[in-house]
């Protein structure tokens, strides 16, 4: 039996009337075994198995409901991507059937999902954060400051740690030796966890050292896993530039050794103890359209214009934390930056309606990120222009 494809529209601020009339009309007008739709009071529950699109318009036309309501109801099943054709249905489920996996949900069960996170310690008890640290930026080595910190009081860590390219920051030594270096990070990664709520996230923007042929995204992402965090999927950021500008003469047109170029950093999604984390619906801020395209985990996104301005060498752009937070995370929650250099994204959770608390061991970056969070106040930054 094929499963329904399930379309989800929230029509909250819609005439109740008007939603039950379309689920009405649409129930009446095609066959359950093609598709139905179910009103819960706040969202319409679309389930699709084949549609005709043109009698599907035709029926809308006919309504004498909310034109708003009418658009949205046709659009959310007009811009789905991928179906097939069948006569002059579209077929929105089933239609690769050739490559359906039979009793795929028992086969799950069975290899056992993130089988290496099942036998986690963590609590299920969250903490509040202390208000002293509440909406803060404090100037500090994250690895000290964050054992101030009670356990499982933070929902959403998103960082971009030093990526030891050898860059100009103000007071970190960006050329350690690699073990050095994973020593430092993971010394940090280690207490994020450990404040990090159950059910919480920990995203992580990384860039691997290409030129050292050092792939710290797997590195990193084999830490998490050691550490018992669900490796909950990987976002690849196109920043549409070259990480390299010169080309491998050495090697020119030879297999010898052709240096690969990569115009992409990576986003690594980890979670503790739950895939799932909860929250108040009213809190929910993502907008359908976003949903479905942040969905599909390739971004393409500028890298930060404003970095001289700022006077930080590796910022990551607002959009990209607009994103992040938008998509896993709630309004109200409690978002962590133990590498904030100039405090994008804890400007962006304040403008996003998020706690914050950002960490950096630079007096002068943080300044720097006191005072957009100051700027963003006053009104002098529109929301992410
Ligand atoms: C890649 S930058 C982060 C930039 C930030 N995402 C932004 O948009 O401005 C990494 C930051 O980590 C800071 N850092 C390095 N070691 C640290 C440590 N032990 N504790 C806290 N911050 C540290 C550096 O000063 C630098 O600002």
């Amino acid at each position: 039996m094929t499963d329904y494809r399930e379309e989800i529209l929230d029509v909250s601020s819609f005439p109740k009337d008007d939603c039950i009339a379309l689920v009405e009309a649409f129930n009446n007008r095609f066959p359950k075994k093609d598709a139905y739709m179910s009103f819960d009071g706040e969202f319409l529950h679309i389930m699709l198995i084949q549609l005709d699109m043109v009698k599907y318009r035709e029926l809308l036309d006919e309504l004498n409901i909310s034109k708003e309501l009418i658009d949205r109801a046709f659009d959310i099943i007009n811009s789905i991507g991928s179906y097939g054709l069948k006569g002059k249905k579209r077929r929105f489920s089933g239609y690769n059937a050739e490559r359906k996996v039979v009793n795929r949900k028992e086969k799950e069960q069975d290899r056992s999902k993130h089988y290496y996170a099942n036998d986690n310690n963590f609590s299920k008890v969250n903490n509040e954060l202390p208000s002293e640290y509440e909406n803060k930026i404090i100037c500090a080595d994250s690895k000290e400051f964050l054992k101030k910190l009670p356990d499982n009081c933070i929902d959403i860590i998103f960082t971009s740690p030093p990526y030891n390219f050898g860059l100009d920051y103000d007071n970190h030594n960006d050329t350690a030796m690699w073990n050095d270096y994973f020593d430092m990070l993971f010394a940090i990664f280690k207490e994020g966890i450990r404040v990090l709520k159950y059910g919480g996230r920990f995203v992580v923007n990384v860039q691997p050292l290409y030129s050292d042929y050092i792939p710290v995204h797997h590195i990193i992402s084999n830490f998490f896993i050691q550490n018992k965090m669900i490796w909950k999927g990987e976002i690849i950021w196109e920043k549409n530039n070259y990480n390299c500008k010169y080309c491998s003469w050495g090697s020119w047109k030879s297999p010898a050794s052709p240096y690969l170029k990569y115009t992409w950093e990576f986003i690594e999604v980890f979670c503790k103890g739950d895939l799932k984390k909860s929250g108040k619906k009213e809190n929910i801020d993502i907008t359908d359209e976003e949903f479905k395209s942040w969905v599909v985990s390739k971004w393409s996104i500028a890298p930060e214009r404003n970095m001289k301005e700022f006077g930080h060498p590796a910022m990551f752009p607002e959009n990209l934390v607009e994103r992040v937070l938008k998509l896993f995370s709630y309004k109200n929650d409690v978002v962590l930056d133990p590498f904030n250099g100039a405090g994008t994204t804890t400007v962006v959770a304040k403008k996003t309606g998020r706690r914050y608390l950002g960490i950096d061991i630079s007096e002068e970056y943080c300044e720097t990120a006191k005072k957009r969070i100051d700027d963003s106040d006053s009104g002098q930054q529109s929301l992410f222009d």
